[in-house]
C-alpha cells in the first residue's frame, strides 16, 4: 500500500526506544497519511470548503477552532495558484463569517478582482495619499518610535547613531510645533505634522551646526526623509486621504501600492499600514462572534514579511485573541519571517520549483517521502496542506488536496416566494445541498437568478426527502423557520399548483 511508504523524515528509529508518539507520528502502521475525517470536515456554516483530499476523498473544510492560530502560509512558484487561494479563501471567509479583509496589494494583482466583488480599491500615490505621522489612536512618542523603527528596516539600521538621534529629535520637534504633547493622544482633530516638517527642521538645525561634520551628519539625516518629501512624490508627507480606523471593517479593501515611485516607498507604506493595523488590533473588544474579524494579507511583500521587527509577527502572535488572521504568500519560503513560518497554524504548499525551498519548507514541516514525491509533480491547483493542531496528534499533519476548489465569481441567487427574497451565492448553495447528501443539480431550477420556494420544495420532495428532512435541509441553506413555515401553507393553499 502506498501509503506504507509514509514514513516521516528524521533518523532511523529504534522500535524498542520508541514511544508510542513516535510510532504514531512516524505512520509505520497502515493509517492513510490523512488526518481523520472528523477532523477535516467542519460545519460548512462556520468553515472554509478548500477541496477534497487526495486518498480518502474527504472534503475538506477548513476551520481553525483545533488548531494553534487562524494565520496561513502559501508557498508555490508563480503561476501555482497562490493567489487564486487568497482570493476563494477571502470569498468564503466573507461569505460564512463576515470576515474584512485588507490586502497590501504589492502589484495590484487584486484590483480586478476586488472591484468585481464589490470591494474597495485604494491606490496609493497620485490618488492616494498616507500621513506617516498620522498618530492612529498612539502618542506621539509612541509614533516617533514606530517611525524610526520602520526607516531603521528601510535602510538596513545603514545610519549612524547620531544620525538616528538627530532624526528622532526632528521628529518629536515636528509633533511638538504642532501642539501635540509627546505622551498625550486623542489629539486626532489637530492636523499632525507631515515628514516635510521634520525635514525642514533638520535643514535649520544644520545650518545653525557649528562643526563641519556635525552639519554633515544633520544633513544626511535630513537626506532620510527628504527622499518622501520631493514635490509630485510626497504621498507619504501629505495629509491622509485614507481613514485607517475605517480599514479594518469595511468588507475587502485592497490598497494598492504600484503607484508608488520605488520600493523605499511600498515598504514604508507597507509597514506602516502593519503597525496601525496592530494598534487597531489591540483596541479589539473581544466577541463571541464565529470565526475572524480581518485577515490582513501580505502576497509577495517579502520585505515586511521577513524582517525581525516588522508587525506581521505581532499579528501572528497576538492576532487569534484578537480574531485578526494574517495570510502570506510567497514563491520564496525563504523570504517569509521564521516567527510567522514556523507559527502559522495553517501552511499550504502549492508547486515548489526549486530544490532548496523544498528543502527548507520539509525541514520546517516534516512531512513523508509520500508528501515530499507528490509535491514533485504538483501542477496548478494542486496542493499540500499542513495542519497545527493544538492538542497532541498521532497522525500526519500534511496531507494532500486534489485541487484546490475555486470560487467562480460570486453569483447571487435569490429564493423567493411568499413575499420572501432570500439571496445566497450559487456555489455556497451547491455545496451545502451536497453537504446535506442532496445532489445539488440546481441549474434547471433556477430562471434569471431566482429560484422559486415552491418549486425548491417540490424538487426536494421528488427526490423523496421527508417533509422534516427537507425543513432540515430548508433552515441549512439559510432559510429562517418563519418563512418555511409559510412556503408550506403556500403549497396547501394550493398556489403554484400544476
Ligand atoms: N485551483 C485552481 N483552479 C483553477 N485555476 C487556477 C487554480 N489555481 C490557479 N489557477 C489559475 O492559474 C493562474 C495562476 O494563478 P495565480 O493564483 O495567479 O498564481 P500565483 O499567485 O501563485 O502566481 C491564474 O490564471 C489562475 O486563475
Ligand atoms: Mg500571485
Amino acid at each position: 500500500m502506498k501509503w506504507e511508504k509514509n514514513i516521516q523524515s528524521g533518523s532511523p528509529l529504534q522500535f524498542e526506544d520508541a514511544t508510542n508518539h513516535d510510532l504514531g507520528q512516524r505512520m509505520i502502521f497502515a493509517h492513510p497519511p490523512e488526518p481523520p475525517p472528523e477532523l477535516l470536515m467542519n460545519d460548512p456554516t462556520n468553515s472554509i470548503y478548500i477541496g477534497r483530499t487526495r486518498l480518502m476523498k474527504v472534503p475538506f473544510y477548513w476551520n481553525f477552532d483545533k488548531l494553534t492560530n487562524p494565520h496561513i502560509a502559501i508557498v508555490g512558484v508563480t503561476g501555482a495558484g497562490k493567489s487564486y487561494l487568497v482570493k476563494t479563501f477571502l470569498t468564503r471567509a466573507a461569505l460564512v463569517w463576515k470576515t474584512n479583509a485588507l490586502i497590501l496589494d504589492w502589484a495590484g494583482e487584486y484590483v480586478d478582482w476586488v472591484k468585481q466583488t464589490g470591494g474597495e480599491v485604494i491606490e496609493l500615490g497620485p490618488k492616494n495619499s498616507l500621513n506617516l505621522m498620522d498618530l492612529g489612536g498612539n502618542s506621539p512618542l509612541n509614533r516617533t518610535r514606530q517611525i524610526m523603527r520602520t526607516l531603521e528596516i528601510l535602510f538596513e539600521s545603514k545610519g549612524r547613531d547620531d544620525e538616528k538621534r538627530v532624526l528622532e529629535e526632528a521628529i518629536e520637534e515636528a509633533y511638538l510645533e504642532k501642539k501635540f504633547s509627546l505622551h498625550a493622544t486623542g489629539q486626532e482633530k489637530l492636523e499632525p505634522p507631515t515628514l516635510k516638517d521634520v525635514h525642514r527642521i533638520l535643514l535649520k538645525k544644520a545650518e545653525k551646526a557649528d562643526s563641519v561634520w556635525v552639519k554633515e551628519y544633520i544633513r544626511n539625516a535630513a537626506k532620510m526623509v527628504g527622499r518622501f518629501t520631493k514635490e509630485g512624490a510626497d504621498f507619504l508627507a501629505r495629509p491622509s486621504t485614507l481613514k485607517m480606523s475605517k480599514l479594518t471593517s469595511s468588507g475587502l479593501v485592497d490598497i494598492v501600492l504600484k503607484k508608488l515611485p520605488d520600493e523605499e516607498f511600498r515598504v514604508l507604506a507597507g509597514l506602516s499600514i502593519l503597525q496601525y493595523l496592530k494598534e487597531r488590533m489591540r483596541e479589539e473588544e473581544w466577541s463571541a462572534e464565529k470565526g475572524l474579524k480581518l485577515y490582513v494579507v501580505l502576497d509577495e511583500a517579502w520585505k515586511i514579511a521577513q524582517d525581525d521587527r516588522s508587525d506581521a509577527i505581532m499579528i501572528v502572535r497576538e492576532g487569534r485573541k484578537y480574531q485578526f488572521g494574517l495570510i502570506v504568500a510567497s514563491q520564496n519560503p525563504t523570504d517569509i519571517n521564521e516567527a510567522i513560518f514556523s507559527n502559522v497554524g495553517t501552511t499550504f504548499i502549492l508547486n515548489l520549483k526549486f530544490q532548496r525551498f523544498k528543502d527548507y519548507v520539509r525541514a520546517s514541516l516534516k512531512y513523508s517521502d509520500f508528501i515530499a514525491d507528490a509535491i514533485e509533480k504538483f501542477g496548478v491547483g494542486n496542493a499540500a496542506v499542513n495542519l497545527t493542531f493544538s492538542a497532541k496528534t498521532d497522525f500526519p499533519r500534511t496531507f494532500l488536496i486534489d485541487k484546490i476548489h475555486g470560487e467562480d465569481p460570486l453569483e447571487e441567487i435569490v429564493i423567493s416566494g411568499e413575499g420572501m427574497e432570500h439571496k445566497v451565492d450559487r456555489n455556497e448553495l451547491k455545496r451545502r445541498l451536497s453537504y446535506e447528501g442532496v445532489t445539488p443539480d440546481i441549474d434547471a431550477l433556477c430562471k434569471d437568478g431566482k429560484i422559486d420556494a415552491i418549486a425548491l420544495v417540490k424538487w426536494l420532495e421528488a427526490k423523496r426527502y421527508s417533509r422534516t428532512r427537507v425543513v432540515d435541509i430548508l433552515s441549512y441553506i439559510g432559510l429562517e423557520l418563519k418563512m418555511i413555515r409559510k412556503i408550506f401553507k403556500g403549497m396547501r393553499g394550493g398556489k403554484n399548483e400544476g
